[in-house]
C-alpha cells in the first residue's frame, strides 16, 4: 500500500481558519531572475521533501506511475528545473527520449549536467511553456508540467501548444497542490506575522492557487477531452526545527513573504519572524514528538 490518508476533520477545520482566499502571484521574470537563478531553492525543497516524508511512495514515484511508460516514449518536461524528477524517470525511458524546457538558464544548465552521459537522448531548450514554436506538431507521447504552471503567463496558449505537440493517445500530466497543502507551515507563519503586526499584503496563500488541484480541472477541460485528477498526500515530520526552518526560509522564502524585494521588510524583520516560527515548531515537537507538515498534492492526467 502506498497511498496514505493524512486528512482529518481537525485539519480541514484548521485549513478554513488559516488559508486566505487571496493568493500570491509571481511572474515568469521573477521565477527566472530571483527564484531559479541558481538551484538553491530547488535543492533545499527536494532534499527536505524526500528526507522527511512519511508516505513510502515518493512524489516522483507517484508521477512516474501515472505516466504508464513502456520505455519507448518521447517525453517533454515543461519547467524541468534541475532535472531532479527526470533523473528518477530516466530509467523508465531506456529506449525513449527526453526534452527538458525551462525559462531559467541556471537550472537548465544544472539539468544538463545532472543527465550528462546517460544513454537516453536528452535535449535542453530555454523558453517559456506558452511558446513551443520550436517543437514540431505531434512529436511527444508524454508531456509533464510539475509545480510550474502558476508561473506561465498565458495558460490558454500553453495548453493549446501542449495539445499541438502531443501525439494522439498521449498523456499530459500537470502536477500541482491544493491551496491548503502544507497548512501547518502557513499556520505557524501567519501566527508569527499577526504577533508582529505585519502588513496585510503578506497574508496570502500559495501562488499555486492560480491553477490548483481544486480549480484546475475546469481550466484544463477547455483544452482536453479527458481530465482525470489523481491525488497524493504526504506528511513531513520534523523532530528538530533546523531543517524545517531551512525549508521555510530558503525553499519557500518565508511562505513568499521574502519573495519580492521590499525595503519595509529588513533582515531584522525576517530574523524575528524565523525566531517566532521556530518557537512554535519547538513547542509542537515538545508536545507531540514531531512537527507535522501535511501535503495535499496530485496530478491532472489529460488526454
Ligand atoms: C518549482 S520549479 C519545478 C521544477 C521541476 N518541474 C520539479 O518539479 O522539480 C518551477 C520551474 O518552472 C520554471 N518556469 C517558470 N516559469 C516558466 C515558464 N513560463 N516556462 C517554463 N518554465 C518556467 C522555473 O524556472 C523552475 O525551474
Amino acid at each position: 500500500m502506498s497511498q496514505t490518508d493524512f486528512r482529518t476533520a481537525a485539519l480541514d477545520a484548521l485549513a478554513k481558519e488559516v488559508i486566505p482566499e487571496q493568493h500570491f502571484e509571481f511572474s515568469m521574470e521573477t521565477a527566472r531572475e530571483r527564484f531559479f537563478n541558481d538551484t538553491r531553492m530547488l535543492d533545499v525543497k527536494q532534499d527536505v521533501h524526500n528526507r522527511f516524508r512519511t508516505n513510502p511512495t515518493s512524489m516522483v514515484g507517484h508521477m512516474i506511475n501515472n505516466l504508464a511508460l513502456t520505455g519507448e516514449e518521447d517525453l517533454l518536461d515543461l519547467g524541468c528545473g534541475n532535472a531532479f524528477v527526470l533523473e528518477h524517470l530516466r530509467p523508465h525511458l531506456a529506449d525513449g527520449t527526453i526534452t527538458g524546457l525551462d525559462v531559467a538558464p541556471a537550472v537548465l544548465e544544472a539539468a544538463r549536467a545532472r543527465m550528462h552521459g546517460t544513454a537516453t537522448p536528452c535535449t535542453w531548450t530555454e523558453g517559456s511553456a506558452d511558446d513551443l514554436s520550436m517543437l514540431a506538431d505531434d512529436s511527444f507521447d508524454r508531456v509533464m508540467a510539475n509545480y510550474m504552471i502558476h508561473y506561465v503567463p498565458d495558460l490558454d496558449r500553453c495548453f493549446s501548444e501542449v495539445r499541438r505537440v502531443m501525439r494522439p493517445g498521449g498523456i499530459f500530466q500537470l502536477t500541482t497542490d491544493r491551496p491548503d497543502s502544507m497548512l501547518e507551515m502557513y499556520q505557524v507563519h501567519f501566527t508569527a506575522l499577526k504577533a508582529m503586526n505585519a502588513p496585510a499584503y503578506l497574508f496570502k496563500a500559495t501562488p499555486k492557487g492560480r491553477l490548483s488541484l481544486d480549480n484546475g480541472a475546469a481550466q484544463l477541460s477547455a483544452h482536453f477531452e479527458t481530465v482525470k485528477r489523481v491525488t497524493w498526500q504526504d506528511q513531513l515530520r520534523f523532530t528538530d526545527p533546523a531543517p524545517f526552518l531551512r525549508f521555510y526560509q530558503v525553499g519557500h522564502n518565508h511562505c513568499c513573504a521574502s519573495s519580492e524585494p521590499d525595503e519595509r521588510l529588513d533582515e531584522a524583520f525576517f530574523a524575528e519572524l524565523r525566531e517566532r516560527v521556530a518557537e512554535q515548531v519547538a513547542q509542537a515537537i515538545k508536545e507531540n514528538g514531531y512537527f507535522a507538515v501535511t501535503k495535499y498534492t496530485g496530478s491532472f492526467l489529460c488526454s
